[in-house]
């Protein structure tokens, strides 16, 4: 628990909350008692449209803003529309950040992604690795995007003096995530196709690679917890890493999926396929030492991941369109 000094009737303003981050952060700011959330659908309001963004937060004038909104996706979705994930991004981090200075946001929180390091950055990886490389060329589009945002963030804060701060976090699970196995990240595609398994009666399931690369992941709830923290006590010029500092391989992560969803089931790995960078870890010594830590550990989020996944199947992100199963973290 910290301390929320932040009235709780304050206009915050939350860029993405339909996603896996933005619905989280919502829970959290109710949860923390905040009356005067807004929202708006990417119908109401594209953001990648500087017009418009400056119309809405003439209209809204918020005063804290959640920038967690962006198109995101894994390995395939990545190689596949690099183009989206550059152009979106880049547009939607610059118009957010320039109508926050336009529209005097007295703080906002921007999250990038633990991609924005080189590819071979020693591990774990530290804040201070930013820019010393060159970066995974299957995500470059999207990270280079990201690491504008941290710039951007940087720049307004020197040029005109606002409070804006920047949050990288490693991989993220929890409801409400993506389950299509085309653009979905790593965890949530193996829960679906372990789920589908069960549903089916199949009890050999294929995964591509080796399941020797090491990943890290934290619970969405967490990270949204991490978000508020960050709001209320973070002021620093420089981006900080939002994590848990524990790894697990992909291969106990399977396990352990298989163990909460299908007990009888079988993995086939597929060493064929690539099994991707072998590790990846954020050292997250910075924020432990701002004073937060993460406080959910993978069985129990998988658990309460999956108690959610299977109550919302039918209308689960990305489960109505059929594709071709391809897993790669
Ligand atoms: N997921 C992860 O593992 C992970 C890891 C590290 C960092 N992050 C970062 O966390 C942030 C949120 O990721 P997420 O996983 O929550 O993504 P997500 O579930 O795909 O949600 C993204 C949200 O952004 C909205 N959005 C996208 N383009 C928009 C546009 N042009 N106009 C208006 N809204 C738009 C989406 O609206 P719709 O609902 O209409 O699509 C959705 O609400 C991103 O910055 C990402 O880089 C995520």
């Amino acid at each position: 628990m910290f301390e929320i000094s932040t009235p709780r009737d304050a206009k915050i303003y939350v860029a993405g909350h339909h996603g896996l981050v933005g619905a989280a952060v919502v829970r959290r700011l109710e949860q923390a008692g905040f009356t005067n959330i807004l929202v708006a659908t990417r119908d109401q309001l594209d953001l990648r449209d500087q017009a418009a963004v400056n119309y809405w937060f003439r209209a809204n004038r918020p005063d804290y803003v959640y920038l967690v909104a962006g198109t995101v996706g894994g390995i395939w979705a990545n190689a596949n529309r690099p183009a989206d994930f550059i152009y979106d991004n880049m547009m939607i981090h610059a118009t957010v950040v320039h109508a926050g200075y336009l529209f005097g946001v007295q703080k906002l929180l921007y999250l990038g992604s633990s991609c924005i390091y080189p590819r071979l950055a020693p591990q774990p990886m530290t804040e201070g690795a930013l820019l010393t490389g060159l970066l995974e060329p299957t995500n470059e589009p999207y990270a280079i995007a990201k690491i504008a945002g941290i710039k951007l963030c940087q720049a307004y804060r020197k040029q005109y003096g606002c409070n804006f701060v920047s949050g990288m976090p490693t991989n993220l699970f929890g409801p409400n995530d993506n389950f299509d196995l085309q653009t979905s990240h790593v965890l949530p595609a193996l829960m679906r196709k372990v789920h589908e398994a069960r549903l089916g009666g199949r009890h050999e399931i294929e995964v591509w690679g080796t399941g020797s690369a090491m990943r890290e992941f934290l619970y969405v709830d967490d990270l949204a917890d991490a978000c508020l923290f960050l709001m209320e006590h973070y002021e620093d010029d420089g981006h900080v890493n939002i994590g848990t500092g524990v790894e697990v391989s992909i291969r106990e992560l399977a396990e352990t999926l298989i163990e909460v969803i299908h007990p009888t089931a079988t993995i086939r790995w597929d060493a064929n396929k690539p099994d991707g960078a072998p590790r990846k870890l954020l050292d997250v010594s910075k924020l432990t030492k701002v004073g937060w830590t993460h406080g959910t550990d993978l069985r129990t989020g998988i658990d309460k991941t999956y108690a959610w996944l299977e109550s919302n199947f039918g209308h689960a992100r990305g489960v109505d369109h059929e594709q071709p199963a391809t897993l790669s973290s």
